[in-house]
C-alpha cells in the first residue's frame, strides 16, 4: 500500500516538478543548460592561442566577461567579426563557445549558422525570416544563455537579419522569457580593405602593431558594414539602431604570426623541434602588398594542410 502510494505521488508529481521546473526556468533564466562559463580559460586560450591580434582579444575578453558578470543585462551581447580570410575570427568564436559550454561547437545551445548551407536562395527570404526568427526564439526559451553564430555574413541574403532587431534590442520580453543574456557573433570580411589599409600605414610609417587602436578601426568598420550590399548588414536597421555592441576587426597576419601558427599546431600534434617545417610552410605563404610583401594574403587558414605536406 505505502509502495503503491509512494509510486502514485511519483506518478502526479513529477510531471508537476517538471512544469515548476520550466517556470523557474523562464522566469529566473537560470535553468543551467550545461552552462559552464570559465573566463579565466577564455582569455587564458585569447591570449595564448591567437596570434597578432590585440584589438579582439582585448574587445572578445573584455566584452565578454563583462556581459557574463551582469546578473541581468539590459540587452544581448551582439559582437560582429571582420577581417580577412585566416585571421582567427572563427578561431576566436569557437573559443568563446568553447568556454562557454566546455564542450565546444557540439553543445545543443551553441547554434552556427552558415547562409550557403541555411539561406541559400534569396528567393526563399521570406520564409527564411519566419524560420530564422522561430529558430532563434524556441532555441532561447530552451536556453536563455544560447549562443548563435553568423558565419560568411557576407553571403547573407539581403533583408533577411533584420528579422532578429527586436531580439537584439534592449527590452524585448516575450512569455517571461529573457532575451537579454544571449550572445550573437557575426562573422565576415566586410571591412578588411579598411583594416588591412590602416594596418599597412602603420606597418609602413614603422610603427608598434599593438598602436593600432579600435577607434581608428570601428567606425570606418560600421560604415562599411551598413553601405555594402554584401555585408548582410545592408541598410540594417540593426546597425542602424547601434545594437551591434561592438565591431571587432582581425588584422592581417604577417610572417612571424604563420611561423607561430604552425609551430602551435606541430606542438598540438606533438611534433617538437622541427624548425625547417615551420620556415618552409611560412615561406610558402603569399605575402602582399607586392611592394614590401608584409601580409599574408590567407592569413594562418592554409597552415595545416601545408604541415602535412612538409611532415
Ligand atoms: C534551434 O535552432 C536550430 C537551428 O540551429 C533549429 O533546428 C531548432 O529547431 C531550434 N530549436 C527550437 C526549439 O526551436
Ligand atoms: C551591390 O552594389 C553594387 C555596386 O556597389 C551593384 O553593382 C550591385 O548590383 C549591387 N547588388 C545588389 C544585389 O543590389
Amino acid at each position: 500500500m505505502i509502495t503503491f502510494l509512494f509510486v502514485l505521488i511519483l506518478f502526479v508529481a513529477s510531471p508537476v516538478m517538471c512544469v515548476f521546473q520550466r517556470l523557474y526556468c523562464s522566469i529566473a533564466d537560470n535553468c543551467d543548460c550545461d552552462f559552464k562559463a570559465n573566463i579565466r580559460d577564455l582569455e587564458w586560450d585569447l591570449f595564448k592561442n591567437v596570434f597578432g591580434q590585440h584589438l579582439a582579444q582585448e574587445v572578445v575578453s573584455e566584452e565578454v566577461s563583462r556581459f557574463l558578470q551582469n546578473k541581468s543585462p539590459d540587452r544581448p551581447l551582439v559582437l560582429s567579426f571582420h577581417g580577412s580570410s585566416g585571421t582567427g575570427k572563427t578561431l576566436i568564436s569557437s573559443m568563446v563557445a568553447n568556454h562557454l559550454y566546455g564542450s565546444a561547437m557540439s553543445s545543443p545551445y551553441i547554434h552556427q549558422f552558415i547562409p550557403t548551407l541555411h539561406f541559400p536562395s534569396a528567393q526563399h527570404v521570406p520564409h527564411y525570416r519566419e524560420e530564422l526568427k522561430k529558430w532563434v526564439q524556441g532555441n532561447l526559451t530552451q536556453c536563455a544563455r544560447s549562443v548563435f553564430i553568423f558565419d560568411e555574413m557576407e553571403k547573407m541574403p539581403l533583408g533577411l537579419i533584420d528579422v532578429l532587431e527586436p531580439l537584439l534590442g534592449p527590452s524585448y520580453v516575450v512569455f517571461s522569457t529573457n532575451y537579454r543574456k544571449a550572445i550573437y557573433i557575426f562573422i565576415s570580411t566586410t571591412g578588411e580593405e579598411v583594416i588591412n589599409k590602416v594596418t599597412l600605414e602603420n606597418r609602413q610609417s614603422g610603427g608598434e602593431r599593438e598602436d593600432i587602436n579600435l577607434l581608428e578601426l570601428e567606425d570606418g568598420i560600421a560604415l562599411e558594414v551598413y553601405n555594402s550590399n554584401t555585408s548582410g548588414f545592408f541598410h540594417s536597421t540593426i546597425v542602424h539602431q547601434k545594437l551591434i555592441t561592438r565591431f571587432v576587426p582581425f588584422l592581417p597576419l604577417s610572417r612571424c604570426h604563420v611561423a607561430r601558427c604552425t609551430h602551435l599546431q606541430l606542438l598540438q600534434r606533438g611534433v617538437f623541434n622541427r624548425r625547417d617545417v615551420v620556415d618552409a610552410v611560412a615561406a610558402e605563404m603569399i605575402y602582399s602588398p607586392v611592394q614590401g610583401r608584409f601580409f599574408s594574403t590567407t592569413g594562418c587558414k592554409a597552415v595545416p594542410a601545408k604541415i602535412n605536406l612538409h611532415l
